[in-house]
C-alpha cells in the first residue's frame, strides 16, 4: 500500500480545497491509502526557538505524518496573491526536519477559474524546492471545485472530479 498525505491550506470549515482532498481520500485507487492532514489550525506560530526536541506536540504530529507518507499532495487557496499564512506556517515547520526531503510532492489548484491561484502555487513550488522535495510536475493539475459542488458529506459530488483527483494520486505515486 502506498501512503499519500493530503494537506489543505485552508482553515475554512466549508473549504473547497479541503473538500477536494477529502474526495481524493475517498476516491483513492486500489493500492493507495490517502489521508487528509487535519492539524493545520492547531499548529503554533513558527518560532525557531521552539524548533528542537521536544517539539510542540502538533509539530511532532505533522512531521510524523509526513515521515509516514510515501508522497504528499497539497491543495491550497490563494490569499493576497500568495499562500495563506497558515499554510506558509506549516511549511516553515518542515524546514528544520528532513521528512520532506526527496519526497514526491504535487499540488492541485481547486480554483474555479484556472487563471487564479498561480501566486499561491508559485510560492508553494519555491518552498517545496527549498526543502528539496521531488516535485512531480505531471501530477500538478487544475481540478476546479465550485462551492455548490460540495455535498452534505463534505465531498465533491461529481464523477469527473473524483476521476480527475484519483488520476492525480496515480500519477503522483508512479515510480
Ligand atoms: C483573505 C483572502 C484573500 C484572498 N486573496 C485571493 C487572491 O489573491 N487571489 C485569488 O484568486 N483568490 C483570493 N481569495 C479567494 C480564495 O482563494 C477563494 O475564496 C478560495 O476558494 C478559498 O478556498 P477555500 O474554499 O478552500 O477556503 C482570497 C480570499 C480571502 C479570504
Amino acid at each position: 500500500m502506498t501512503r499519500v498525505l493530503l494537506i489543505s491550506g485552508s482553515t475554512r470549515s466549508a473549504s473547497t480545497n479541503t473538500a477536494l482532498l477529502r474526495t481524493a481520500a475517498a476516491s483513492a485507487p486500489d493500492g493507495i491509502a490517502a489521508s487528509v492532514y487535519e492539524g493545520l489550525a492547531t499548529l503554533p506560530h513558527f518560532n525557531p526557538d521552539d524548533d528542537h526536541e521536544p517539539l510542540p506536540p502538533a509539530v511532532a504530529e505533522l512531521r510524523a505524518a509526513i515521515a509516514a507518507s510515501d508522497a504528499v499532495l497539497f491543495c491550497t487557496p490563494e490569499y493576497a496573491g500568495t499562500l495563506p499564512g497558515s499554510m506558509k506556517n506549516l511549511l516553515d515547520w518542515t524546514v528544520g526536519g528532513t521528512e520532506l526531503s526527496d519526497k514526491p510532492v504535487a499540488w492541485v489548484n481547486a480554483a474555479a477559474d484556472a487563471r487564479r491561484g498561480g501566486g499561491a502555487n508559485g510560492t508553494l513550488a519555491v518552498v517545496l524546492g527549498y526543502v528539496q522535495t521531488r516535485i512531480v510536475e505531471d501530477a500538478c493539475r487544475h481540478v476546479p471545485v465550485a462551492r455548490e459542488a460540495i455535498g452534505p458529506d463534505g465531498l465533491v459530488d461529481d464523477a469527473a472530479t473524483r476521476a480527475a483527483i484519483a488520476d492525480v494520486l496515480t500519477v503522483l505515486v508512479q515510480p
